[in-house]
């Protein structure tokens, strides 16, 4: 098929593997959905010490659904990718391994506070939301079909996130204060969840011109924070006065050239520290479960366990 046609044709879940489809589209199309496999990946990582520092046991068990449940969004969107013929499962993940996987830039800052949960749960998985809704109309319909599942999966996210923020935003005083200083730390950066405007995003014309992507970055941020803002104020948070936020008839804007985009290019290119850091976490959990992919290697090729010496991920 060529370029115009697929233009021509670039309606929800238009394409297929039985499409022979042009190497512009396939690699546009393995490029975003492994950015967003490794991003369900990389933000795995960041909750998986809450399964042990949660406060209760309703709060573990819902820890660890959320982290199964990101780690197998992950699986899904490796498996879509895969379907364009462009890379394997186990590229993509020697290349996160390797420190050449782009992911979200949210996921590159640590999390190491309970009041810091929500603020992952609750607005970064909101804003994830808002763009993976509008991406069920995909074109290539691998990933559209993976995105049931995970917008399905992402409402119980949410709300998760969303009881957490409740109950420290109705508990004690010191509760609600350390919840706010959680907000003004993350925001900035929940903000460039949607990337920059639109005029500056490489990608953005040709991907909206396939139908990869539905929607703008500008016009997601918007409908983000239209409706997270007053979520926000509900729960008692209150909106930093930087980056300036403008209101008009109920509708938000972010004034982007205060937020700084220096350092973002610097976590988008992987060269963020704590960024590194969580990256090499990823390569240690890759190496030390070499064992199990030898293993089945070795049992599907011979009928037998490999004999290499097991150790733990964790
Ligand atoms: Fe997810
Ligand atoms: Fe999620």
């Amino acid at each position: 098929m060529d370029l115009d046609t697929v233009k021509e044709r670039a309606g929800p879940r238009e394409f297929g593997p039985g499409d022979d489809m042009p190497e512009e589209y396939r690699k546009a199309a393995t490029r975003m959905i492994q950015f967003h496999a490794n991003s369900e990946i990389m933000g795995a990582y960041l909750e998986k010490p809450f399964i042990r520092q949660s406060p209760s046991l309703d709060r573990k068990l819902a820890f660890s659904a959320k982290t199964q449940d990101e780690i197998g969004h992950g699986q899904l969107l490796y498996r879509a990718a895969e379907s364009l013929g462009v890379k394997t499962r186990e590229q993509m993940l020697d290349e996160l391994a390797a420190g050449e996987g782009k992911f979200l830039n949210c996921f590159h800052y640590p999390m190491t506070e309970w009041q810091e949960t929500p603020m992952i749960a609750f607005f970064v998985d909101g804003a994830a939301m808002r763009r993976q809704a509008t991406l069920k109309r995909t074109s290539w319909e691998p990933y559209a079909h993976a995105m049931d599942k995970i917008c399905f999966e992402e409402g119980f996210h949410i709300k998760h996130g969303e009881d957490i923020m409740r109950e420290l935003a109705t508990g004690s005083k010191r509760g609600q204060e350390l919840l706010q200083e959680a907000f003004e730390e993350w925001w900035p950066r929940i903000l460039q969840f949607f990337g920059p405007t639109d005029d500056d995003s490489t990608h953005h014309d040709f991907s909206a011109d396939v139908g990869l992507k539905r929607m703008g970055n500008d016009e997601l941020r918007q409908a983000f924070l239209n409706a997270y803002i007053p979520k926000a104020e509900k729960y008692g948070l209150e909106i930093p006065e930087k980056p300036r936020i403008v209101e008009e008839d109920g509708t938000y804007e972010v004034i982007e050239e205060d937020l700084d985009w220096e350092e973002f290019f610097t976590v988008a290119k992987n060269e963020y520290p704590s960024g590194r850091e969580q990256i090499n976490g990823r390569k240690e959990a890759q190496e030390a479960v070499a064992w199990v992919r030898k293993s089945l290697d070795d049992w599907e090729h011979a009928g037998t366990a490999g004999a290499s010496t097991q150790r733990a991920a964790d």
